[in-house]
């Protein structure tokens, strides 16, 4: 492998790590160009957090190898955290110091003077629109300030690769939507950036290039395009009301559909592909159901979400994902679906 990539600004071959008998990695690739960002998309336990922490030096991979800014992230650690900032699930920020001060330490830690320290501060007070919170203490801070605040400090020694990981996950919708705005402008000022998530349309709206981690494997890269594409576009769902007419519900509207058809066994709820028909795929399956005598309840045309491509891409729903023992939790299932753990 070239010593220095310049085009590469991430790089991961064949790296794995096992925690005990959990195979948290069994064999990641992935390649960053510098100035893009790849969403690292996947349900709780794929296995994100490890890659991100591996990444960025704080784990050591049992095999294979990484680097990042051209420099190997164990035999060239220290030249590794010189070039990455991370905002990470567990947020780097002391609540009893303002957001102000949380800023000025850090930069001292970057080596910076304070009247540098405090200039830096202040200019990320400014573009993270928290200069009214600046000299309150971060334990107040709404969770959407907080996250902002620790995506601040992320940036403080002006990284060359960002590592953002589920940086939306638990925000409320307008939250999520400013946070959106926040990570659209630092990559328009041209950081590479790591992003992971649970949810495909934040990966769809932020990132260049996704791939899909299911149990520690890539199971799919590419655009979010392609990845909706094996979906087969948007999604027509609606639940048939009497049991005994589900093969029905499905010689219907099979015709109208560009993937699989998909039934809950359980509620008799289906789910097909229709492209990006729009509401034309709404009234065609309204017309379709009607004409073959289905009585079917909450029809609706939505975006793919996460467990759609999971569904089309491994068969099974990304909540069905076993978990090990311990991690019986859920979540994920929608943006502004409510976190259950
Ligand atoms: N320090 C650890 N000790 C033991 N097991 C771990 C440890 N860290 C992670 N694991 C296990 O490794 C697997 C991958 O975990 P990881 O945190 O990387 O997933 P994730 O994709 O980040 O999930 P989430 O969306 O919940 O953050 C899980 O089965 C987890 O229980
Ligand atoms: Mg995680």
């Amino acid at each position: 492998m070239a010593g220095t990539d310049s085009e590469t600004a991430i790089l991961a071959e064949g790296v794995t790590k096992s925690f005990g008998d959990v195979k948290a990695l069994r064999g990641i690739d992935l390649a960053v160009r510098r100035g893009t960002v790849l969403g690292v998309l996947g349900p709780n336990g794929a296995g994100k957090t490890t890659a991100v922490r591996i990444l960025t030096t704080l784990l050591r991979p049992d095999g294979g190898r990484a680097r990042v800014d051209g420099h190997d992230v164990v035999r060239e650690a220290a030249a590794v955290r010189r070039s990455i900032g991370l905002a990470g699930q567990s947020a780097a920020i002391q609540e009893e110091l303002t957001g102000r001060e949380n800023l000025e330490i850090i930069g001292r830690l970057y080596h910076l003077t304070w009247p540098q320290a405090r200039a830096r501060a202040t200019e990320l007070l400014e573009q993270f629109d928290l200069v009214d919170a600046a000299d309150r203490a971060a334990k107040g801070f709404s969770g959407g300030m907080q996250r902002r605040l620790d995506l601040a400090a992320s940036l403080v020694g002006n990284p060359a690769v960002l590592f953002l990981d589920e940086p939306t996950t638990g925000l409320d919708p307008r939250s999520r939507l400013s946070m959106w705005d926040v990570i659209r402008s630092l990559v328009a000022q041209g950081t590479t950036l790591l992003l992971t998530t649970q949810y495909l349309d934040e990966a769809d709206e932020l990132a260049d290039e996704i791939v899909v981690i299911d149990r520690g494997l890539v199971i799919a890269a590419g655009s979010s395009e392609e990845l909706k594409n094996r979906v087969g576009g948007d999604v027509l769902e609606f639940t048939v009301a009497d049991q005994h007419q589900v093969a029905a519900a499905l010689g219907a509207i099979a015709p109208l559909g560009e993937g699989e058809p998909h039934v809950e066994a359980d509620t008799g709820r289906i789910s097909i592909g229709v492209g990006s028909g729009g509401s034309e795929a709404l009234v065609s399956g309204v017309r379709a159901l009607d004409a073959a005598g289905v009585a079917a309840r909450g029809l609706t045309l939505r975006r793919p979400s996460l467990d759609d491509v999971f569904l089309a891409l491994t068969g099974h729903a990304a909540e069905e994902t076993p978990e090990p023992a311990g991690r019986g939790r859920k979540r994920g299932r929608a943006p502004d679906g409510k976190a259950s753990s």
